[in-house]
């Protein structure tokens, strides 16, 4: 079997790996096809250096501009390749913009999609990865759901086949990960950290970046807040807060985009995790770190169901009243229990038809 995966963003990186492995170990053969969407070191390259990742077979080069430019130029080149190796099936993660033409691209020329961490929904229609989300999962053959309320949507949106619930590709990834950076104390002093009293803060949506009152309120909740922040900051912030003339808080402690070792150590050293990104609210979770998420809805409800995961919007006054509030319940953290989603995917597409 032949396999052609897409991937471009970051946290695809980080969940292409472990699957990437299983498919090697069941003889699977597969290429990687780079959008370039995210395109420096810190946000590309370190995740295939650190994760042991394959060069990619071929890189498009199309990061930055508009969502339609920037998805139009996916879809032609990916289009291109497509045609020229005609591959048994192509494989897509999560719900960025590589995601959605990576499956449209193929769904055209009638190429089975498998659309890793399918079902997932925010129920908001304004955000672009809602919109990528809901195209891709009824364009896939395969999905495959990280757990039974992912799979319960699809059946709600009447998708009626293909679904398989297979647990969450990060999960494995990560608590790996945790247990290897346990080891190493030295990669939290190298990036100037030196206690274990700070927070971790991930912010880079575009609902947040993009809309000034809300950046400003964050922040000032933040501020308010007092607390020691460590914030690997994503370019799409640092562009946001030059455009805007906005300052970080003085209790922000803002460091350049981090590799997934250097975000493991910081995930396992702080005290809790404020974030707008999706990938983090999980780990936060499976890490047991309480998390006060940037966002007014989230995908990952079974985090703010348990207890684990806190919605705080934009608002400076929930910011700062959870900041001060934090702890951790006592619940134990667990979304789907299940580990090896990778293996499990891999023998899915094996067993299939193709
Ligand atoms: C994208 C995903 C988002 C995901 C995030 C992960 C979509 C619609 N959004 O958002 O779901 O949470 O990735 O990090 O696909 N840029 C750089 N250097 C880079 C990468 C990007 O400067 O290496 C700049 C781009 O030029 C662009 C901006 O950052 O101006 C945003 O990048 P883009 O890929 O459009 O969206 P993200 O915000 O990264
Ligand atoms: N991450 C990382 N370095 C950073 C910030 C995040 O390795 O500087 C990891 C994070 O731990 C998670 C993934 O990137 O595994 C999440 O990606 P991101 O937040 O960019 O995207 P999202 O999950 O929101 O789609």
């Amino acid at each position: 079997m032949n396999v052609i995966t897409v991937i471009g963003a970051r946290p695809q990186f980080i969940k292409a790996a472990p699957v990437a492995r299983a498919l090697k170990e069941a003889g699977v053969r597969e290429f990687l096809l780079h959008t370039g969407q995210h395109y420096e070191s810190a946000m590309s390259q370190v995740f295939f250096d650190e994760l042991g990742i394959a060069a990619p077979h071929w890189h498009l080069g199309c990061g930055g501009g508009s969502h339609g430019a920037m998805t139009g130029a996916m879809l032609a080149g990916i289009e291109r390749i497509l045609i020229d190796h005609s591959p048994d099936v192509v494989l897509v993660y999560g719900d960025t913009n590589s995601t959605l033409a990576g499956a449209l691209a193929a769904a055209k020329l009638h190429i089975p999609v498998a659309h890793v961490e399918a079902g997932l929904r925010s129920f908001n229609k304004t955000m672009p990865e809602e919109l990528n989300r809901i195209c891709t999962d009824h364009i896939s053959t395969w999905l495959f759901c990280p757990s039974d309320l992912a799979a319960g949507h699809l059946a709600d949106e009447g998708v009626k086949s293909g679904i398989f619930v297979v647990g969450d590709v990060m999960e494995d990834g990560l608590r790996t990960t945790l247990k290897r950076v346990a080891r190493e104390p030295e990669r939290l002093a190298r990036l100037g950290i030196l206690g274990s009293g700070y927070a971790l803060m991930t912010l880079h949506r575009a609902e947040n970046t993009d809309d000034s009152e809300r950046l400003a309120s964050i922040l000032r909740g933040i501020s308010i807040s007092g607390h020691e922040v460590v914030f690997p900051m994503h370019p799409r912030t640092r562009a946001a807060l030059d455009r805007t003339g906005l300052a970080l808080p003085p209790n922000v402690k803002s460091i350049p985009p981090v590799g997934y070792l250097d975000m493991a150590a910081l995930i396992g050293g702080c005290q809790y995790i404020l974030t707008d990104s999706g990938g983090l609210q999980k780990e936060a979770f499976w890490a047991g770190k309480p998390c006060l998420t940037l966002r007014d809805e989230t995908e990952w409800n079974e985090t703010v169901t348990t207890g684990w995961n806190t919605l705080v919007g934009a608002s400076s006054e929930r910011i700062a009243t959870g900041s001060h509030n934090i702890s951790a319940p006592t619940i134990a953290p667990q979304v789907n229990g299940v580990q090896g989603a990778s293996q499990r995917i891999a023998e899915l597409l094996l067993r299939s038809e193709c």
